[in-house]
């Protein structure tokens, strides 16, 4: 008799490092086949992430084009994924988070019927307009979704204002999973010829687009010219209309390292290198606080409030003045900066992916549980 099949789809960086931990706690259970299908909606970041984890998708659809549209990935994801399934079958599809390759997914199973596991379910802002388009890929896959895999408590409860009653269950979030796996591997030594603090900036999220991170920009580069000791490092996302808006504020300026994106472990070691964080990218806005790193959440709304909460992270826009203002407050004060960098873990325990495996797996009519698993 066939194994029943479990399809976890990913498309972008956020989608390979999160799916990852669930990835190869499924691929321990030989009574399951468990297939890495890639959309490719990211093409070097997907690859680069994936392989941190040594993991390679068992089959690639190869959609991304640049200066692709969201009509453009939605459309191309959907009919490889449908095309695939024809093909293949499932018995449960699983991806995570809000991005255009996880919608086309659930929508994908939607149309095929097949039961649809949904990897850190019910993260909310108050606008289907705020992030855009991924506050809207969020809340449609709830409303089909099989298993909602809820990070937190909050999120949790955010589905069950919406109505979802069945199939909800919080887990924590893979991604301290992944970060903590991280940790634990390889050190890259950066920048060692810089004795003083490192503020890292990362950008990229269509809500800034244009002139919001020229704004960013700036603020970044009065920030290393105002303190002396202060090297800024600029991972730069791989749109090319972000790194040239990136560079034309930043390109030349004295202690300001424009780098391409490293790989995850490197990225990691890196936030453990820097002293302040500076971005508007989700799993990071997550990561920081597991380091004890404060981060300025460049965003004027969060659907991850847990951090800000907690009094480790601080939602300051896209607003030259009010980003500069804040980032030389830590700068200058100890004690405001010792209040924001507390190491806690809101997000999750590192225990996610065996709990939604475990859950997957009894979906299937497979027990896989293990001991200590829900403890915390
Ligand atoms: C997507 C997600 C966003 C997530 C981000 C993570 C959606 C709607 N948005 O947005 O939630 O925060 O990924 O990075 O799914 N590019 C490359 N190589 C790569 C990756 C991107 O060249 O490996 C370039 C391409 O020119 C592409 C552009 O970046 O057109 C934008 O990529 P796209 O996936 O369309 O949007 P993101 O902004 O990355
Ligand atoms: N990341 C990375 N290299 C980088 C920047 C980020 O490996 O140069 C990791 C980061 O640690 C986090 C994930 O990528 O796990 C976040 O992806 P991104 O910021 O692209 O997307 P978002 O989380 O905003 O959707």
């Amino acid at each position: 008799m066939a194994k029943p099949r479990i399809v976890c789809v990913a498309g972008t960086r956020p989608d390979a490092i999160k799916s990852a931990p669930v990835v190869l706690e499924l691929k321990k259970w030989a009574d399951v086949d468990t297939v890495l299908l890639t959309t490719g909606q990211h093409r070097e970041m997907l690859d680069q992430a994936l392989a941190a984890f040594g993991l390679v998708a068992d089959h690639d659809l190869s959609i991304m084009q640049h200066g692709q549209t969201l009509c453009d990935v939605t459309s191309r994801s959907l009919s490889g994924i449908d095309a695939f399934l024809a093909e293949t079958g499932a018995d449960i599809l699983m991806a995570q988070g809000d991005t255009t390759t996880t919608f086309a997914a659930g929508l994908a199973a939607f149309y095929r019927k097949i039961p649809f596991c949904h990897i850190e379910a019910g993260l909310r802002t108050d606008s289907i307009w705020n992030p855009f388009p991924e506050e809207f890929n969020r809340r449609a896959v709830s409303l089909f979704a099989t298993h909602h895999y809820a990070p937190t408590r909050e999120s949790a409860e955010a589905l069950a204002r919406e109505g979802h009653a069945e199939g909800v269950f919080v887990t924590g979030n893979t991604g301290i999973d992944a970060v903590l796996a991280m940790a634990n591997n390889r050190q890259q030594d950066w920048f060692p010829e810089h004795a003083g603090r490192i503020v890292l900036l990362t950008t990229h999220r269509r809500e800034n687009w244009g002139e919001p991170q020229l704004r960013i920009a700036r603020a970044a580069r009065r920030i290393v010219q105002t303190f002396h000791d202060v090297l800024l490092v600029v991972p730069m996302h791989r749109n090319p209309d972000v790194r040239e808006r990136l560079r034309s504020v930043l390109q030349g300026c004295e202690r300001a390292a424009l780098i391409e994106p490293p790989d995850y472990p490197d990225f990691v070691t890196l936030m453990r290198r820097s002293d302040l964080i500076l971005t508007d990218s989700g799993g990071v806005q997550e990561e920081a606080p597991a380091f004890g790193k404060p981060v300025l959440v460049l965003r004027e709304t969060t659907e991850r409030p847990e951090g800000v909460t907690a009094g480790v992270a601080e939602l300051v826009g896209s607003d030259e003045e009010r980003i500069f203002e804040k980032a030389s407050q830590l700068l200058r004060d100890e004690s405001d900066y010792r209040r924001m960098s507390q190491a806690v873990s809101p997000y999750g325990d590192g225990r996610a992916s065996a709990r939604i495996r475990y859950l997957a797996l009894r979906m299937l009519g497979i027990d896989s549980r293990e001991e200590q698993m829900w403890t915390s």
